[in-house]
Order: structure tokens, then C-alpha cells, then sequence
């Protein structure tokens, strides 16, 4: 084989073995604990499986709540899962020991919604992004000077940006410098918890496309947390939908955006005209608020915000089960058209 052609192959072959999976992932949080109040369990996030993939992206949507964050800390493993696995390159998270986690933390690095409070103010562009170095490798201080420079140029931050501070940048610079940081280490997988939401809508696409170039560049695995669809539709290879703490709809990102069929998908595709010119005409919303997730409802955690409810659904929690080329939890998945 020429030297080419092993060159081309080896990223497709990454691609085909998942570099993160998780089963039933589930973080729950015991709160309420005083005086006078009993203990009572929020399950932030109820059950969620999925894998990630090199090259590619998985988006997570839904509403406020619904457990985006919470699952964003147990992939980067700020936060272990109280059941369920993360394999991460063939490592399981949950019940695996200090150093074993020590580990496999530079694979997984974030990218924060906030460019302003997630970077040290006092801290020069050149000591935030040597730092990580300096505790992970064994590189010399010239040498980490070298790489974060050069992963400056590659974000496209100017070379005498080196020396200034973060409050000396523009949002979406002080975003590059975020993603600078979470790249520097070289790490399999990137989080990304809303990264442009706080951005200007002009330099959101510039932030996006550049994130889209790094993960081509190297062979990254993205999980793109928002809860703008016209961004996922942009970012996305893959989708999965939240509500209160569980996936509800989940697959390929185009085979939901041509066709989504749970009900809540439906809604927030309609919310998104810029996405669904189609789905505006449907005029489908969704009635009421968030349901708490200390008190979900009994059967279908959506079922009182549905048009399509119906008795089952407020005794029977759905599963997951595959339809029509992707994942859905609904009773009533074949009328949802
Ligand atoms: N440390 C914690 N202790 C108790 N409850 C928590 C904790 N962290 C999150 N929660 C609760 O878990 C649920 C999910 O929160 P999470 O931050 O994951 O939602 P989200 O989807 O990221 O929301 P947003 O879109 O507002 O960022 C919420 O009800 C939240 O109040
Ligand atoms: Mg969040």
C-alpha cells in the first residue's frame, strides 16, 4: 500500500470504532436535605446511550434542564455517573481508579459556553495555554512555548497575543483561546457545552467553522451541546434529543431533521423556522412548562405538554425503540406524522 493510500485509510478506520460509549448513563443528585425537609433524588440525567466517534458529532438539544450539562461533566469526568458505563478508549469510568482516571483526563477536554468566565483574567494567552503542558508532558519549557504558539496560529490568534490577558480579547477571540486550551493536549474527544451561544451572531459561524476545521484536522470526536437548531443543523453528524434527563428522539441529524417524529422533537424543530420552513406551517408548540424532575409525571415525562396523548401515556414510560432509521420514545410514533 502506498504511503498515500495508508494515510487516507487510517482515519476512516478510526472512524468506525467509537472512542467514547455510554450505557444508561444516569447522574442523580440528592437534594432538599435539612431540618425539616426530607431528602428527595433529582435525576438529571435518567438513562442515556450513545456513542462518540472520531471525526464526528453528536448534538445534544432540549430545553433548560434537561440534563445537557450534567451529562457534559460525567463525559469530561468532572462528575462520576451514579449508574450506567462510560467507556472511554475501552476504559470504564465508572468504578475505575484514580490513576486510571488521571489518565484518560487529557483525552476528554471542553469547550464552556462562557469566553469570559472560564478564563483565568490574570493569567497571560501564553501561561493559559503552556500550563496544561507543564502538568501533562514532559516537554521543555521552550518547546511548550513552541506548541502554544503554534496552536495559536492555528485558531487564528496573532502571534503577539502571547503576553496579553483575556480581557484584552473580543468574545469570540477569547472563545479561540478556549479552544486553544481545550486542544493543546491533544485530545480524543471534545465537549462542547454551548460554545457560540454567548457569542455575537456575526462570529458565531466563524467560531463554528473553525471548530469544524479542527475536528477534519484532528480527527476529533465532538459532543455539541445547544439549544439552537439552526447551529446543530450546521455542526452535527448526529442527534440526540433531551427531555428532563432522558433522550427522547436519537440518530442520524438528518434523517430527524427531514422527519422528526417525537412530538417534542417536532416542537422545538418548529420553533426554529430558520431550520423548518415546513414545520412553522404545522404551528406545533408545546403547551406548558417543564415538568420538575425531583416530581416528573408518571408515564411519558412529556405526555401532559403532548398532542398527541393519549391514557397509556400517562401510566407507561415509552422506551426507546428504533423507527424509521432512528431511536424514538413514543407510544404514538406511527400517527406523529
Ligand atoms: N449539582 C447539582 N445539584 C442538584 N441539582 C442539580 C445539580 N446540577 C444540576 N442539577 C439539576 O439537574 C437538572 C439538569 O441540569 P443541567 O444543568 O444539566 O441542565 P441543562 O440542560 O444543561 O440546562 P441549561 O440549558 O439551562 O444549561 C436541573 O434540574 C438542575 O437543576
Ligand atoms: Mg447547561
Amino acid at each position: 500500500m502506498s504511503a498515500v493510500a495508508a494515510s487516507v485509510q487510517a482515519p476512516a478506520a478510526a472512524t468506525t470504532k467509537p472512542v467514547l460509549e455510554a450505557k444508561d448513563l444516569q447522574r442523580h443528585y440528592r437534594i432538599g436535605r435539612g431540618l425539616f425537609k426530607p431528602a428527595a433524588v433529582l435525576k438529571a440525567v435518567a438513562g442515556a446511550s450513545f456513542t462518540l466517534t472520531a471525526g464526528r458529532t453528536l448534538a445534544v438539544v432540549g430545553e433548560s434542564g434537561c440534563g445537557k450539562s450534567t451529562l457534559a461533566r460525567m463525559v469530561t469526568m468532572i462528575e462520576r455517573p451514579t449508574e450506567g458505563h462510560l467507556m472511554i478508549e475501552g476504559t470504564d469510568v465508572v468504578g475505575c481508579g484514580k490513576q486510571e482516571l488521571h489518565a484518560l483526563r487529557p483525552k476528554v477536554q471542553m469547550v464552556f459556553q462562557d469566553p469570559y468566565g472560564s478564563l483565568n483574567p490574570r493569567k497571560q494567552v501564553g501561561q493559559i495555554l503552556g500550563e496544561p503542558l507543564e502538568i501533562n508532558t514532559n516537554k521543555s519549557a521552550k518547546e511548550r512555548i513552541e506548541t502554544a504558539r503554534a496552536m495559536m496560529a492555528r485558531v487564528g490568534l496573532r502571534p503577539e497575543f502571547y503576553t496579553r490577558y483575556p480581557h484584552m480579547f473580543s468574545g469570540g477571540q477569547r472563545q479561540r483561546i478556549a479552544i486553544a486550551r481545550a486542544l493543546i493536549l491533544n485530545p480524543r474527544i471534545v465537549v462542547a457545552d454551548e460554545p457560540v451561544s454567548a457569542l455575537d451572531v456575526s462570529i458565531r459561524a466563524q467560531v463554528l467553522n473553525l471548530l469544524m476545521d479542527l475536528q477534519a484536522e484532528f480527527n476529533l470526536a465532538y459532543l455539541f451541546i445547544s439549544h439552537d437548531l439552526s447551529v446543530v443543523q450546521h455542526i452535527a453528524d448526529e442527534l440526540m434529543v433531551m427531555y428532563l434527563g432522558r433522550p427522547v428522539e436519537q440518530g442520524p441529524k438528518q434523517v430527524i431533521f427531514d422527519e422528526p417524529r417525537h412530538p417534542y422533537t417536532q416542537a422545538l424543530l418548529a420553533a426554529t423556522p430558520s431550520v423548518d420552513p415546513k414545520a412553522r406551517s404545522k404551528r406545533l408548540t408545546v403547551k406548558g412548562e417543564l415538568p420538575s424532575p425531583i416530581n416528573p409525571p408518571p408515564g411519558c415525562a412529556f405526555h401532559r405538554r403532548c398532542p398527541f396523548a393519549t391514557e397509556i401515556c400517562g401510566q407507561e414510560r415509552p422506551e426507546l425503540r428504533p423507527f424509521s432509521g432512528r431511536m424514538v420514545a413514543c407510544h404514538h410514533v406511527e400517527k406523529t406524522l
